[in-house]
């Protein structure tokens, strides 16, 4: 059955006036000013996935850094020590809070496609999608963007020079370390394909095998490439040497950059997306991230329900039906801003929420159109969040990320360098979904220079009485997590019942409501069911990392995911 859900065409050519920051081409206007407390908590919060990068951030912290500085730490050291997840060959989304100017900006450090991008690359002889080299080896990589975007931070918004800020990861890189549990098993599971590319296996494999259990390991080459950063800024990695050795590798390998397209990258600043929810001002991840957009777009449909006075069925209703409408639309609009034209003035307003409230029915689901779609995969741990709050009352959330578990599992020979496999999140073959079942329009086709669209959510949530930073890693349900994490954040949970919260995820398609063991009692499951949902159990997902401010003790709190070993949370 299909539903008319919305007629979007009307209400776009009603839409005149809108509450977000963006025009409808997408070109950021000026954020409104920030309604941060202007008290200072006198100590810091970081929250991260590795107690190393936490550490290293606070290392910097104590070397007179700032939060901007302590996010170069905790960032380049994911990149040594979680390097499954983020890393200097990937890319990411930075919110800041400024505390001494009172405001909010944005950094989209997301990959590019080379100019030389060829969508018949991503397709097999018989037409049908070629998922090895969307997912592994150079074809799958996107031009990386984490070199650029901490210099830029750290430039921009930081204290202390690069070689201060940086010396944490070098050191851990060149010295070595444990790698935790989660490395090893992902090293372990994608052994046959890094054994694919020499120096794959020379970094991951020593001696031919994943390192053993309480081993040391070292990854000098990484060591050496940040060093050229430290020294030389976006230079020591866009040009000269390891700009050849990037490019060298990915031709050798089959792959198609070149070394303008290093050249021509560019971190840049976007205008944040800020929306306002009882009582509290949500600051978050503009296209290229679909997150801002779809979080806003729920928060205003659930603006529209009491949902303290409902039982849990039905608030769990209107969000998984906030959430569809929502993931309907970034799979029809979103791509990336310099690129696109999005209508985000009607996807943002609360008049178009209005409208796509009206046929939400209140006992029932509605269908998700038949839409060709495959089941959604697996959304892994593979990417990483982490959150800061410094002594100034500076904020600063940075999900980060090289895509699938180690990326394109493709090392570029002479560097260290992982490059990430997030070419795939574009949407290389239309109507196939990506790696998260995520669908996409010509919005997000991949095109050279462009950014591929990303479900990252770095999230800065400000209040009268109390501030949180919120992010999570899970592909797709990034969103879901970020949104969930604010609502329990708002009904006053604290940064550990936050990060714990039991989770639920809908996106349009494939139309079932996926549930952590857990997050509804028998009677709630039955009540959904009844309505028509189908509850699809999955194992745990997510990594949340939460730092919160309560401003009427003026007390940190720090907040890293029960579900997975290593990650912790400090308050100093
Ligand atoms: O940018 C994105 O939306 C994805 N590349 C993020 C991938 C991710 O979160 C993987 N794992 N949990």
């Amino acid at each position: 059955m299909n539903f008319p859900l919305h007629s979007r065409a009307l209400l776009l050519a009603l839409m005149l006036t809108g509450s977000a920051a963006f025009a409808a081409d997408g070109a950021p206007k000026t954020a409104p000013a920030s309604t941060a407390p202007a008290v200072r908590p006198g100590h810091a919060g970081i929250a991260s996935a590795n107690f190393l990068a936490t550490n290293a951030g606070f290392e910097v912290l104590a070397k007179g850094g700032n939060a901007f500085d302590a996010a170069v730490a905790v960032a380049s050291t994911l990149s040594v020590v979680e390097p499954e997840s983020s890393g200097i060959g990937g890319g990411f989304m930075a919110t800041l809070h400024i505390a001494k100017d009172n405001r909010d900006v944005f950094i989209d450090a997301r990959e590019t496609a080379p100019m030389a991008v060829n969508p018949r690359d991503y397709l097999n002889p018989d037409g049908t999608p070629n998922r090895d080299a969307a997912l592994k080896g150079p074809l799958s990589a996107g031009i990386p963007g984490e070199p650029a975007g901490l210099v830029l931070l750290a430039k921009r918004y930081g204290r202390l020079p690069l070689s201060v800020s940086l010396a944490p990861a070098i050191r851990t890189a060149r010295d070595g370390f444990k790698p935790d549990s989660r490395l090893l098993g992902a090293i372990r599971e994608e052994q046959k394909n890094l054994e694919r590319w020499p120096a794959s296996a020379a970094k991951f494999l020593p001696n031919g095998q994943p390192p053993a259990d309480g081993e040391i390991w070292r990854d000098p080459e990484q060591a050496r490439t940040w060093e050229l950063i430290a020294e030389k800024g976006d230079a020591g990695f866009y040009h000269g040497e390891t700009a050849q050795k990037l490019v060298d590798a990915v031709h050798a390998a089959g792959g198609n950059w070149s070394l303008q397209d290093l050249a021509n990258y560019r971190a840049k600043e976007r205008a944040p997306i800020v929306v306002d929810y009882r009582g509290y001002r949500i600051v978050t991840a503009p296209p290229p991230s679909s997150g801002g957009v779809a979080i806003a777009e729920i928060l205003n449909i659930l603006r529209g329900y009491d949902l303290a006075k409902m039982d849990q069925a039905h608030r769990a209703h209107y969000i998984i039906e906030a959430m569809r409408r929502a993931f309907r639309d970034h799979n029809d609009y979103l791509g990336d801003p310099d690129f696109v034209k999005m209508p985000l003035d009607m996807l943002l307003s609360p008049f178009y929420a209005d409208g796509l409230r009206q046929n939400i029915l209140p006992d029932q689901a509605t269908p998700s159109s038949m839409l060709p779609h495959g089941p959604a995969h697996d959304p892994g741990m593979h990417t990483t969040h982490f959150s800061i709050i410094d002594k100034d009352g500076n904020m600063v959330g940075i999900t980060s990320t090289v895509n699938y578990v180690l990326g394109s599992t493709f090392v570029a020979k002479g560097t260290g360098v992982l490059l990430n496999d997030e070419m795939d999140d574009f949407a290389l073959v239309p109507d196939q979904p990506n790696v998260y079942g995520l669908l996409g329009s010509k919005a997000n086709a991949p095109q050279g220079g462009k950014r591929m669209l990303s479900s990252m959510s770095p999230s800065i949530v400000v209040g009268k009485d109390r501030s949180a930073v919120i992010g999570s890693p899970g592909g797709s349900t990034i969103i879901t997590q970020v949104l969930e994490g604010i609502l329990h954040f708002i009904d006053g949970d604290s940064a550990q019942q936050v990060a714990a919260a039991k989770r639920f995820h809908h996106q349009f398609l494939p139309d079932v409501v996926y549930v952590e063991d857990g997050v509804f009692d028998a009677a709630t499951s039955a009540e959904l069911k009844k309505m028509g949902y189908t509850l699809k159990p999955r194992e745990p997902w997510g990594y949340m990392n939460v730092v919160t401010w309560d401003h009427r003790d003026n007390k940190l709190d720090a907040a890293s995911d029960p579900r997975r070993p290593s990650g912790l949370g400090k308050v100093e």
